[in-house]
């Protein structure tokens, strides 16, 4: 018998990338969809009928919800916040899937990419574990992209700074910086063209429009093209910002280690579009060679993709143009620091935000528990 899985939050920026993901390995045919809404309940969805067969149900009626075997939320922390727990006191023991960070540091959810860690998973569903949830996005693509030199045991300590697109912050942000580019484009068109006016004046003209208080930035807050924003999310008692917190909390819990692998650095907001990049400096544990290091982080899994260290391979591959909107994990600019150090590592990494920073691992997770 089929396992019955409500869907909630499809229609966002995660849960369309999940429910596309889905369509192309054809996973629907593998269970019962059932699909609600928090805004436009009993209507049909045309855009969707290949896989929804019925009007959209409610996402607060804690009936129709208890009906799941496995649910999948897309629709973000406030919903999970005020839906998970009446939910499960219901005495509901379904599979709760989630992809907000609300739960990621419960005690009983365990947070999900399966090529990192597939037997704690297994482990946790042996040992009654129903709630799962998606990493944050950057500590997904960092742990994807590192994963020969954490599971070798390899890492002594992690520091970062990443280069994370406007898709981590939401759809309408995305939006906000294309109207951004266009505005700024749009404001000095003209002089583009006019050989008589210098460089200099268009950038002063580009700087002063982008001050204006009718530049597009109810989102960002601030101008983001031409532009980065070294804060993300909100400020912590240590002085980092939960972006930079996450890093170590939630990568330290997936991996499941003994003892904690130390991880700081700064995060970063830039023009990007869906993918996020990231420079990290790593001193590892013992001095391995060059080629044992590429050949442990190439091995760990197949999405790896490493960037020969050269001017042309690293501006056509290891860039978001390239990655973007697939699975490949590019890493590339692999050096040792050898003025610091033999054990000293610098490597840069770029993967699409949407798909293993956010909707894949949720997907793969719900494929896991649907063969039990
Ligand atoms: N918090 C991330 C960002 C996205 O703002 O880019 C999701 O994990």
């Amino acid at each position: 018998m089929k396992n019955t899985v409500g869907f909630i939050g499809w229609r966002g920026i995660v849960g369309s990338v999940l429910l596309q993901r889905m369509i192309e390995e054809r996973n629907f045919s593998k269970i019962n969809a059932v699909f609600f809404s928090t805004s436009q309940i009993g209507t049909v969805c045309p855009n969707i009928s290949d896989v929804c067969t019925h009007n959209l149900r409610d996402a607060y009626n804690l009936k129709e919800l208890q009906k799941m075997d496995i649910i999948v939320s897309c629709q973000g922390t406030e919903y999970t916040n005020t839906v998970y727990y009446k939910l499960r006191n219901t005495g509901w023991l379904g599979y709760w899937i989630d992809a907000s960070s609300s739960l990621r540091m419960n005690d009983d959810a365990i947070i999900v990419l399966d090529p990192i860690n597939y037997k704690y998973i297994e482990q946790s569903i042996q040992n009654g574990t129903k709630t799962f949830v998606g990493g944050n996005c950057t500590v997904s693509l960092m742990l994807m992209a590192l994963g020969g030199l954490f599971c070798n045991n390899m890492v002594e300590y992690i520091t970062f700074s990443t280069y994370q697109a406007a898709s981590g912050a939401g759809s309408k942000h995305m939006i906000e910086l294309l109207q951004q580019m266009g505005y700024l484009y749009n404001s000095v068109y003209h002089d583009l063209k006019n050989s008589k006016i210098s460089i200099l004046d268009i950038e002063k003209r580009i700087s002063n429009i982008s001050k204006n208080s009718e530049f597009p930035k109810q989102q960002f807050l601030a101008p983001l093209a031409g532009n980065i924003l070294p804060w993300i999310d909100s400020l912590m008692p240590n002085m980092q910002t939960k972006e930079e917190w996450k890093v170590q909390s939630e990568a330290n819990k997936i991996l499941n280690c003994n003892s904690i692998i130390p991880m700081d650095g700064t995060c970063v907001r830039v023009s990007t579009f869906r993918c996020h990049s990231q420079s990290f400096i790593i001193k590892l544990k013992k001095h391995l060679s060059y080629f044992n290091i590429v050949d442990c982080i190439q091995q760990h899994n197949s999405w790896v993709n490493i960037i020969p260290n050269d001017f042309d391979s690293t501006i056509n591959l290891l860039t978001p143009n390239a990655i973007t909107g697939t699975l490949n994990i590019a890493v590339g600019r692999i050096r040792k620091l050898l003025s610091i150090g033999q054990k000293f590592l610098s490597v840069f990494t770029v993967g699409d935000q949407l798909l293993w920073g956010a909707a894949e691992p949720i997907r793969r997770m719900l494929m896991i528990l649907n063969k039990k």
